[in-house]
């Protein structure tokens, strides 16, 4: 039962979640599910990881928050750890990847008009997914999104994603262009991924036209493809990259990284963020990271995405309706031929979570500390379910 005094943003709620331990969680009645969902793509280290709460309930029993007037030490650990990760010079901290997105999209208007140019324009991708904000819906590819929500920022133009040539026509047409904002994998679009040497491409491009490289990481970041940021499998640096939902596995929060020339473009009393970057919000954020790496999670999300492309790729391949599986650590999408909504109720009955996006499009976003039997497990829920599926 979802409460009248909620605003229905949400629409019917799917079970009554209250607790979750490693990647499992259980509803109000007792009832089990196997989690490959992670809280769309928040909780890496899956459900009550101890060295979280650990970090968060020490944290709370010292210092909660007490502004950015003040010097937060753990703020500053994890921006020169978030630095060291990623190779970029300096971070700026929100609460979502919506306002990380908000504070790329400022930084490029003030590089634009450091330029000259008097209109600056983000040259953003079709089916781009940056957040539900007034600027970020409008950088947002998918009208659905934006319908009633008109007027919308100014300021954006759009090019096909993965498609270099349309950019270069793009360029030739539009002097006001500063920067591409992009998503290495459009998440929400339906697990769309650039191929190989798009990236490497963008920064050759940005560079030649003195375009910022802006990438949204807020979905692929924090180990979610196997690296903790997935322009890190391209071998590019790009000039700002945002992330947030696995940054605090659970623990609101966001960061804005820059490097180079952006790193410089906020001076004081351009941006700010009452609760952002708190001592609560650092602890859950560097417990997260420290635990990535001490045991070795970006390789286990790499293992665990194997595993089940593995497991699907082979279940699935006598069936026509299945277009296409895809995918990249913990990150994985199967496209079919039809919109298929309600495999999310169907995989619940049958204790699993999982999420269709972009109408067909069953994603997978499974917590890094998944076991190869649970692994084994969603496989085995899923492939039926795909095999048998007739229609929405
Ligand atoms: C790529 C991307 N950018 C931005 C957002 C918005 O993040 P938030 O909901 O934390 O504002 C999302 C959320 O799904 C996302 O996937």
């Amino acid at each position: 039962m979802t409460s009248k005094a909620l605003m229905n943003t949400y629409g019917d709620r799917a079970a009554t979640l209250i607790k979750g331990e490693g990647a499992w969680l259980w509803n109000d009645k007792g009832d089990k599910y196997l989690d490959a969902l992670s809280g769309i793509a928040v909780c890496g280290l899956g459900h009550s990881h101890p060295a979280i709460t650990k970090a968060i309930t020490e944290q709370l029993s010292t210092l909660t928050h007490c502004s950015n007037f003040f010097t937060i030490p753990n703020q500053e650990v994890l921006a020169e750890k978030l630095c060291h990760i990623s190779g970029m010079d300096k971070v700026f901290f929100g609460n979502s990847g919506a306002e990380a997105n908000e504070a790329a999209i400022k930084m490029a208007r003030l590089f634009g008009h450091q330029q000259g140019i008097s209109l600056p324009t983000v040259l953003v991708m079709e089916n781009a997914f940056h957040g539900r904000t007034l600027a970020t819906l409008s950088a947002s590819g998918g009208r659905r999104v934006q319908a009633g929500f008109e007027p919308l920022v100014t300021g954006f133009a759009r090019a096909p994603f993965d498609d270099i040539p349309a950019l270069q026509k793009i360029a030739d047409n539009n002097q006001n262009i500063c920067a591409i904002f992009v998503e290495p994998i459009q998440g929400e679009g339906g697990i769309r991924i650039a191929s190989t040497d798009y990236l490497q491409q963008l920064r050759i491009f940005c560079d030649q036209n003195n375009w910022l490289l802006m990438l949204d990481e807020v979905q692929t970041g924090n180990g979610r493809t196997g690296k903790y940021f997935c322009f890190q499998h391209s071998g590019i640096v790009p000039d700002v990259v945002t992330t947030s939902k696995g940054l605090g596995n659970g623990f609101p929060i966001g960061a804005c990284l820059a490097a180079g020339k952006a790193a410089e473009l906020m001076q004081p009393g351009n941006h700010g963020s009452t609760f952002g970057g708190n001592p609560l919000a650092c602890a859950a954020a560097l417990a997260t990271i420290n635990t990535i790496e001490d045991q070795g999670l970006l390789s286990r999300a790499a293992a665990i995405g194997d595993r089940l492309m593995a497991g699907l790729k082979e279940g699935l391949s006598s069936s026509s309706h299945v277009l296409h599986i895809r995918g990249r650590g913990c990150m994985i999408g199967i496209e079919l031929n039809k919109p298929c909504k309600s495999l999310f109720m169907a995989a619940m009955e049958k204790g699993l979570i999982i999420n269709v996006t972009a109408d067909s499009v069953i994603r997978l976003l499974p917590p890094f500390v998944m076991t190869d039997d649970e692994v084994d497990q969603v496989v085995a829920i899923l492939v039926p379910l795909i095999k048998d599926f007739k229609k929405d």
